[in-house]
């Protein structure tokens, strides 16, 4: 499995803004979307491309435009803050929802709400969440977008723990992760050390 993790200098500014726990929910979200531009150019990096025939005001010419349908896979709650930046840079993606939270006691993910475009075979998936702990929400999301048979499946994270990058090794070892950063561990909670505490409520002031 390739893990690319972000050296950008704007991804590790905006991470000791949005790390610090008086920062308040505007700036947590407008932050978080800021991150999820860069990570969204990162990963969109090796897009396959098709030569097509544009008509300039002057001229023909060829040009090259995105090939395959990019499906874009927010994982609710916390994922959906990581949406918009990327839509407006592939505003042609279609977007499939999957709700799950993690069990407070057991740390297991419970799926609530899945919603999938008809036609993902052969498409360049990419799920978003902003943190991969454990890894057992970001694997069976994988799992279950598998089943569609998609071409290539790239999962995006803004902060992960290394237990989690290894569980979706041991899981999923054909799939891309680009990460924001690689965290220390797991607290016993199962939540990322240092990390930034509970993503969807500071997305969402909750
Ligand atoms: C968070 C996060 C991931 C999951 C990561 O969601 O957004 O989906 O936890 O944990 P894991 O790697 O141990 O599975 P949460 O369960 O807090 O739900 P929310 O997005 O609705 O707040
Ligand atoms: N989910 C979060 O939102 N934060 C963590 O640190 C772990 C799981």
């Amino acid at each position: 499995m390739e893990v690319f993790t972000s050296t950008h200098p704007l991804v590790h500014h905006y991470l000791s803004v949005i790390r610090q726990q008086d920062t308040e929910t505007e700036l947590f979200a407008h932050h978080l979307e800021n991150i999820a531009t860069v990570l969204a150019v990162e990963a969109t990096r090796d897009l396959r491309q098709q030569q097509i025939e544009v008509t300039t005001p002057l001229e023909n010419c060829s040009a090259l435009a995105l090939d395959k349908p990019i499906i874009l896979v927010p994982i609710l709650r916390a994922g959906l803050g990581m949406l918009a930046p990327f839509r407006r840079l592939i505003p042609t993606a279609q977007v499939a929802h999957v709700g799950m939270y993690r069990d407070e006691e057991t740390l297991e993910p419970v799926v609530y709400y899945q919603r999938i475009p008809a036609e993902m075979e052969g498409s360049t998936v990419l799920i978003l969440d902003p943190m991969l702990a454990t890894g057992g929400s970001a694997s069976q999301a994988i799992t279950f977008i598998k089943q569609y048979r998609p071409a290539r499946i790239k999962l995006v994270n803004i902060i992960a723990a290394p237990e989690g990058v290894e569980r979706i090794r041991q899981d999923h070892e054909d799939i891309t992760v680009f990460l924001g950063v690689l965290d220390r561990q797991l607290n016993q909670r199962g939540y990322i050390l240092p990390g930034l505490g509970d993503a969807g409520d500071r997305i969402y002031g909750t």
